[in-house]
């Protein structure tokens, strides 16, 4: 094997190699940075914050470049991100992702129903279009789309109210048009029963 290509494969291997071991330098960022509100595991420590584990990879690595941008505005998340590269970034939104996402008890079951409806079917006579379309049957989301089982419900009605009155308005106006159609209880109904998806 020529000199070059060796030294190719062997820094390919030593790569490959410091990618899959955990990666201090990620998880001290992470519990010095982002532990106190989204949890040192992914698990939001007050139901206002998202929890992030589980979460998919490249809808993070959008959120927190769309924070860095101010297109996603965020008085709280701005000065997060300011000063972090595309590489930790990118670091970051992998270790959340592994992580395993957990579900939350409702209190009002009598909504959960309606709340199902709503996910997989929309609401027809006001033109809200099924959930599970775009964010997938079991609301896993998909590369670039939200997971959205297992989020505290408080946050998920917040995001709802954001994208009505166009004050996260980083989704290119999907999500305006959901949020805009959907009446209180609705949406409180779907963001309880996406709460308590597995
Ligand atoms: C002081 C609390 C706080 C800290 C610290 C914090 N966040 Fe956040 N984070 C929030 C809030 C609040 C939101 C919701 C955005 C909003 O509405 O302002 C959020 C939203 C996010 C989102 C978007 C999630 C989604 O589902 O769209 C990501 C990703 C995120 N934060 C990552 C991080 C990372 C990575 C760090 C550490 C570098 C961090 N946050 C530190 C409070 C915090
Ligand atoms: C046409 C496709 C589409 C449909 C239908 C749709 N969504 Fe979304 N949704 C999106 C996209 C795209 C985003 C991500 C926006 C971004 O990149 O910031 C999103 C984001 C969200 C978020 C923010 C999640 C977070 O972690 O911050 C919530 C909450 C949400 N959707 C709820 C719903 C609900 C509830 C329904 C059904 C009533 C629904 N969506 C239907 C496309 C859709």
């Amino acid at each position: 094997m020529p000199k070059k290509t060796l030294y190719l494969a062997l820094s390919t291997v030593f790569f490959a190699a410091t990618a899959q071991a955990a990666d201090p330098s990620v998880e001290a960022l992470v519990a010095n940075r982002c532990a106190t509100c989204h949890g040192a595991e992914g698990h939001a420590t007050s139901p206002i914050f998202p929890s992030l584990a589980g979460q998919n990879r490249e809808y993070l690595i959008k959120q927190l470049q769309d924070f860095k941008s101010k297109k996603r505005a965020s008085d709280t998340m701005a000065p997060q991100v300011a000063d972090m590269s595309d590489e930790s970034i990118a670091a970051v939104a992998g270790f959340f992702a592994s992580k395993q996402a957990k579900t939350h008890r409702v209190s009002d079951t009598d909504l959960l129903p309606v709340g199902r409806y709503i996910f997989t079917k929309g609401n027809s006579w006001s033109g809200v279009p099924a959930c599970t379309t775009c964010h997938g049957e079991n609301a896993a989301g998909s590369t670039n789309l939200p997971r959205l089982a297992g989020q505290n419900s408080r946050y998920l009605l917040s995001q709802l109210k954001d994208f009505n009155q166009r004050i996260r308005n980083n989704d290119n106006e999907a999500m305006h048009l959901v949020a805009s159609r959907l009446t209180e209880l609705e949406a409180k109904a779907v963001a309880d029963y996406l709460s308590q998806l597995p």
